[in-house]
């Protein structure tokens, strides 16, 4: 019998306990033994199914030799930074589903880890159920890897797919999301992109072999977001999403930010919508790989900790090729990047052909709408302060 703790039995952490209980044969045979978790770590006690494996004190984990594996899914920073140190420091391999922890200090974490000869494994924290972290890392090794992009918010996703079908307000859409369990605790990290600013982050962190610090990434939700963007584009043969991105600059430094894009529909992820995600990675030799699936919710999330969890176990104990440098140089301004872009102004098509010159109109009744060619994002916002702008977005080329 192999035995594992979950750290927070909030939505994820009872997704573990229902994925280790429901798919126990199938673990076992994998496995050759069975799993079984001894212990859940709770900040109150509730009564359900698993109140008997509740406590609320970490050292009864900490010292029980028995459990191997620690699943973290306490969510935030201190004390899911705390306990999972510790439980490294004692030899215990942990998995987790938590983006801030792995995109602020993943660094330390799998380097303490690696001293400890264990494992830190976190690939929930990007993309739910979705394998991408595993892909990434090991069957695209042979790569460069150029850039990664995609839809990295469930919650935003779906909240779009809502409002643009059915006509659906934001605050119903996003109580909807929360519902069914893929809003974080405080949803403003959804909506203001910053959960997809952290997968973004790891994303890059794993890509490119460098810490990319989430303070230097710029996030912007879809909180701005207006349906009148969404017609247009939509006329025009565009959808918008809210993309991560991370990107190679062609004189050797990296960038990554979030926000929303403009996506020709010839592109499969401008079709991908409610809670799905997907994740798309250019590399050198392969070209454009895409991963699809479920971002967000109990059992998809579950499904990618407890594969981590057997992972652990299974005969190779360490992975090292997860992992990145603490160096941060090279990280420059998303500005950099040369892209087409989107505008709404309140003005005339004259007023943007003296911004920017020649421009494809995309709506002349009573707006006024158009994409520019292909130019940095220091001229975009240079050029703009001469207009009256009312929606700015880049179009993903
Ligand atoms: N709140 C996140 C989302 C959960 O909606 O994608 C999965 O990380």
């Amino acid at each position: 019998m192999i035995q594992i703790a979950i750290m927070g039995l909030g939505t994820v952490g009872t997704g573990v306990a229902k994925v280790v209980a429901e798919n126990a044969k199938q673990i076992e045979r994998k496995l050759g033994e069975p799993l079984q978790v001894k212990a859940i770590l709770v900040r109150h006690f509730k009564d359900g199914p698993y109140r008997q494996l509740m406590t609320d004190d970490f050292k009864k984990i900490e010292e029980d030799d028995d459990i191997r594996v620690v699943v973290e899914t306490i969510g935030g920073v201190e004390a899911a930074y705390e306990y999972t140190k510790r439980a490294l420091m004692v030899g215990k391999h942990v998995v987790t589903a938590n983006k801030q922890l792995v995109a602020e200090h993943g660094c330390e974490l799998l380097e303490l880890a690696r001293k400890k000869n264990v494992n830190y494994l976190f690939e929930a924290s990007v993309g739910g159920g979705i394998p991408i972290l595993h892909p990434l890392t090991q069957c695209m090794a042979a790569n460069r890897i150029d850039e990664v992009y995609g839809i990295l918010n469930g919650t935003t996703n779906y909240i779009l797919t809502r409002m643009v079908r059915t006509g659906a307000f934001f605050s119903d859409a996003l109580r909807e999301a929360q519902a069914k369990g893929y809003a974080e605790a405080d949803p403003t990290a959804d909506v203001e992109g910053i959960d997809a600013g952290r997968k973004i982050c790891i994303l890059a962190d794993l890509a490119f072999g460098h810490q990319v610090d989430p303070a230097n990434v710029p996030m912007e939700g879809i909180t701005k977001l207006s349906l009148r963007d969404v017609k247009i584009a939509q006329r025009a043969g565009y959808r918008i999403k809210l993309l991560g991105r991370a990107v190679r600059l062609p004189g050797g430094g990296r960038t990554a930010y979030v926000a929303p894009h403009l996506i020709s529909e010839d592109n499969p992820i401008s079709g991908v919508e409610d809670v799905f995600n997907a994740i798309m990675v250019k590399g050198n030799a392969t070209g454009e790989v895409m991963f699809y699936g479920k971002g967000a919710g109990e059992l998809p999330t579950a499904s990618a900790c407890v594969a981590d969890v057997m992972e652990c176990l299974q005969a190779s104990p360490k992975r090292e090729e997860i992992g990145w440098s603490s160096e941060t140089a090279g990280f420059e301004d998303p500005l950099e990047l040369h892209t087409r872009y989107y505008f709404r102004i309140e003005g005339s098509l004259t007023d943007a052909a003296m911004a920017f010159g020649q421009v494809e109109v995309l709506s002349e009744d009573g707006e006024t709408a158009f994409l520019t060619d292909r130019i940095s994002g220091q001229d975009a916002m240079q050029q703009s302060k001469f207009l009256n702008v009312l929606a700015c977005m880049r179009v993903l080329a």
